[in-house]
C-alpha cells in the first residue's frame, strides 16, 4: 500500500473532503493508496481530530519549536519521509515551504489555492478578487514549485461574484468547489500515475 500524506493548519475541511473521497471512491482498492498521516503545524488545528477520528496517523510538528524555516522544514520533511509519500497535499497549510523542501519532494506536492491562478497569488483573494471587481472568482489545485502559488496547474474551479458579496460569502461559495475539486484532482493524478507506462505509483 503507498501513502498519501496531508498538511493541514486549520479546519482541514479539504483534508476531511479528500479523506472522505479516497473511502468512497475505493482508492485503496483502485490505486494501492491510502491517506496515511495527516501532519499539521499547529497543535489547535481542528482537522487532527477529524483525521484521528477517520483512524489516520496524526502528528503535529509546531514551526515555532523550531530556531529557522529551515529547521522546521528539515523536521518535516524527514517526519514525512518515513511514510515514503506518493504524494504529499497541502490542504490549508499556511506555511511557506523551502526551496529544499520543495525540490525534496518535486513531482509529488501539490497545493490548493483559494483563487484562478495566476490571479490573486498570496493572501486575503476573496476581498482582493471583490476589490477589483471580478464577475468570477474561484480555486486552483496547483504543483508546488519554489516560486510561490505558480506551480503547473492542475485543476481549477469557478464560482460567480455576486454584487452583495462579502469576502465571507465568496469564501464559503469556493470553499464548496474546493471540496469537490481537490479530491477529483488527486483522484485524476493517481489515475494518470497509474495508468502510466509500468504504472506503479
Ligand atoms: C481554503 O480556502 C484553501 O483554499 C486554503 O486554506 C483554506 C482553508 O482550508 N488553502 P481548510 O478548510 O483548512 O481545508
Amino acid at each position: 500500500m503507498k501513502n498519501i500524506v496531508i498538511l493541514i493548519s486549520g479546519s482541514g475541511s479539504n483534508m476531511a473532503a479528500i479523506v472522505q473521497t479516497s473511502v468512497q471512491h475505493r482508492w485503496a482498492e483502485r490505486f494501492g493508496v491510502r491517506i496515511a498521516a495527516v501532519v499539521s503545524n499547529r497543535a489547535d488545528s481542528e482537522g487532527l481530530a477529524l483525521a484521528k477520528a477517520q483512524g489516520i496517523a496524526v502528528a503535529v510538528l509546531d514551526h515555532k519549536a523550531y530556531p529557522t524555516r529551515e529547521a522546521f522544514d528539515a523536521a518535516l520533511q524527514a517526519h514525512l519521509d518515513g511514510y515514503v509519500p506518493v504524494l504529499v497535499v497541502l490542504a490549508g497549510f499556511m506555511r511557506i515551504l523551502s526551496a529544499d523542501f520543495v525540490s525534496h519532494f518535486a513531482g509529488r506536492l501539490i497545493n490548493i489555492h483559494p483563487s484562478l491562478l495566476p490571479a490573486f497569488s498570496g493572501l486575503h483573494t476573496h476581498q482582493r478578487a471583490i476589490d477589483t471587481g471580478c464577475q468570477f472568482a474561484g480555486a486552483t489545485v496547483h504543483q508546488v514549485t519554489a516560486d510561490l502559488d505558480h506551480g503547473p496547474i492542475l485543476a481549477q474551479a469557478v464560482v460567480p461574484v455576486l454584487p452583495q458579496d462579502t469576502a465571507a460569502t465568496l469564501a464559503a461559495r469556493v470553499l464548496t468547489q474546493e471540496h469537490l475539486l481537490y479530491p477529483q484532482a488527486i483522484e485524476d493524478w493517481l489515475s494518470r500515475a497509474h495508468s502510466a507506462p509500468g504504472g506503479h505509483l
